[in-house]
């Protein structure tokens, strides 16, 4: 009962207040003078812009109310607005259309806002605004067209915002700028235009030139509110005025090398430097071949303002180190390269060079796993693991090619690299890989054959062709090595087999089409003799399929 009455009180006592004032807004102070009609809202919590200001203000106040945006046509109710002053919100947004049917416009205050970006176009609604103080707020970009639509302007205020580098560019395409510079001739002609740029993180590099030699060279009518701009950046021109400092154009990055052919012993540690010469400072990146694999330290540092060293430190010179380093500058003018060469210095000129370190008994018989991690659809990916004393000193060598070649490719890798791609095989070839401990040559367990395949129905798309099948003789995964033998013999029916069993599978699957695929392969693989050869292949999830349809069919499943 008593919450009926309360609330029915509540509610005649609102409407009071509105029809008692039904051009004031609750909350909010409104006046009159000579001007016209103010509405005043200090400290209100109303968060957002009301709906139902009255029509015939001239002077909008609200600040400290919270306000988080500017939506658009925000005040397009009121079109005589003259004064709008909406400093100390929380402004973080505001609309392109924001100022829409505020022709009469002459001041906007947003001071100690959220902004870090204006519409700059929406101004094209308020022709006749000459006061816009954007000062407090976070801004950090000035567009070269920003001031564009601000032809009447006579106070800009844009200290206390974030801004590091703006193109002279900005006040040449202002308007107002080139009828000043034109009228300043008969002097008079136009009012004083105050601009407030202090207090802004300026980044004191090539890019700012312009901008430091504009402000250099303001005069009457254009006035700086604070001449003494502050570079913040960089580190060498910190803290420095304008005017103290003399900045170059900027400049595409050059590169050099002190020594672009570098020959060390075997486990040395190596240092590659690159001096680069850039405005502004360049990135500055090493690429080498073994990069995504075994990734090295650069360090970087400035010689002087415009030359930097950068430096990349390879740890105990592997043989898999070899080869070319390229070091790439580039900023935003452009890049520069240059190309050192890694040579590891060796007694025996003998090829391939083969390190000089004893094989230690211990780690002869340490047991390397291996496995293919993953198909792509031009190779495969090799992950191993060893069980090793001394895992921080072992490499290994990768022994790599077709089958039935008796010379393999090898590859040396540095120790805690344990996976190595390789790409570009040949569709319908059996290749042999094997991971072997220093450079011990392979011994059963320690590889891994496998076929890729051809899908003949697809066969127009010949560079998706491979499918692999992956043959793993005596299933060197999942027992210790040396329970199985793996002949060579072995070997080949295993890859027979594999191959019929294969063919069959793929018989199986066209006659299923669409019916349940789960699980085809595995009812195949039944007899005795087979448990010799863990195959892995194919087993189709709707998902692949998909796969397959789009890409042309990369087929075999790895595990
Ligand atoms: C805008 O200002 C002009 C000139 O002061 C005035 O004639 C016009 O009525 C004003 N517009 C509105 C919508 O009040
Ligand atoms: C680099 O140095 C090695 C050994 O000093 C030499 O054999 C090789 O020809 C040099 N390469 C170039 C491109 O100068
Ligand atoms: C290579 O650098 C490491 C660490 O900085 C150091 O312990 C090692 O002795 C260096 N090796 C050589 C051959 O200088
Ligand atoms: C280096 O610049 C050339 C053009 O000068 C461009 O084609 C190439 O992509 C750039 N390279 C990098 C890494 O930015
Ligand atoms: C660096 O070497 C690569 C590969 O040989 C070559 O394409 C490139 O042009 C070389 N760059 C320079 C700057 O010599």
């Amino acid at each position: 009962m008593d919450a009926f009455y309360v609330t029915l009180h509540i509610t005649l006592v609102f409407q009071f207040i509105s029809f008692g004032s039904s051009t004031c807004l609750f909350g909010c102070s409104c006046t009159d003078d000579i001007l016209g009609r103010s509405l005043l809202c200090m400290e209100t919590s109303m968060g957002e812009i009301p709906v139902d200001i009255p029509h015939d203000f001239i002077k909008i106040r609200i600040e400290k109310s919270h306000l988080t945006e500017l939506p658009r046509g925000s005040f397009s109710k009121v079109p005589a607005l003259e004064f709008l002053w909406l400093n100390f919100n929380e402004i973080a947004l505001m609309n392109m259309k924001s100022l829409e049917r505020l022709a009469n416009l002459t001041e906007l205050r947003l001071q100690g806002n959220k902004l870090t970006s204006v519409p700059w176009t929406a101004f094209q609604d308020t022709p006749k605004l000459k006061i816009l103080d954007l000062k407090h707020n976070h801004l950090d970009v000035l567009p070269e067209h920003a001031l564009r639509y601000l032809p009447a302007l006579t106070y800009l205020d844009l200290s206390f915002n974030q801004l590091s580098v703006i193109a002279k560019e900005v006040f040449i395409n202002w308007p107002l700028f080139q009828i000043a510079e034109k009228a300043w001739a008969k002097e008079g002609m136009v009012s004083n235009v105050v601009l407030g740029l202090h207090d802004n993180p300026w980044l004191c590099d090539c890019r700012l030139k312009g901008f430091v030699e504009f402000t250099r060279s303001v005069s009457p009518p254009i006035i700086l509110m604070n001449s003494y701009l502050m570079c913040s950046g960089p580190a060498l021109k910190a803290h420095k005025f304008f005017h103290e400092i003399q900045l170059k154009s900027c400049m595409r990055p050059v590169t050099s090398a002190p020594e672009t052919n570098i020959t060390l012993p075997l486990g040395a540690n190596a240092t590659l430097t690159c001096l680069v010469k850039g405005r502004p400072e360049p990135t500055i990146q090493w690429m080498y071949s073994l990069k995504i694999i075994r990734g090295f330290v650069a360090s970087q540092t400035n010689i002087d303002e415009e030359t930097f060293s950068s430096q990349l430190l390879i740890p105990s010179l592997h043989l898999a180190d070899r080869g070319l380093y390229t070091c790439t500058a580039n900023n935003f003018i452009g890049n520069s390269s240059v190309n050192i060469t890694v040579n590891i210095a060796s007694s025996d000129s003998s090829l391939p060079l083969l390190p000089p370190v004893p094989m230690l008994s211990s780690e002869e018989n340490a047991y390397i796993e291996i496995h293919i991690a993953k198909q792509t659809v031009y190779g495969i990916t090799l992950e191993w693991h060893a069980a090793t004393e001394n895992p921080a000193e072992t490499w290994f060598t990768i022994h790599f090619g077709k089958y039935d070649s008796p010379k393999k490719e090898m590859i040396y890798i540095g120790p805690g690299i344990n996976s190595y791609s390789v790409s570009n095989l040949l569709p319908v070839t059996k290749y042999e890989v094997c991971v072997t401990l220093k450079n011990h040559p392979p011994r059963e367990g320690q590889c891994i054959v496998f076929v890729t395949g051809s899908d003949i129905s697809e066969m127009e798309q010949k560079e998706r062709l491979i499918h692999i099948i992956v043959i793993v003789c005596a299933m060197v995964l999942a027992v210790p090595v040396g329970m199985y033998a793996c002949t060579t013999e072995a070997r080949f029916s295993c890859v027979d087999r594999f191959v019929d069993l294969w063919r069959m599978h793929r018989m199986h699957d066209e006659n299923l089409q669409e019916g349940a695929r789960q699980g085809t392969f595995d009812s195949l693989q039944a007899t005795s003799d087979e448990a010799l050869c863990k195959s892995s292949m194919e087993k189709p999830t709707k998902r692949r399929r998909s796969e397959d349809k789009s890409k042309g069919g990369s087929a075999a499943y790895l595990y």
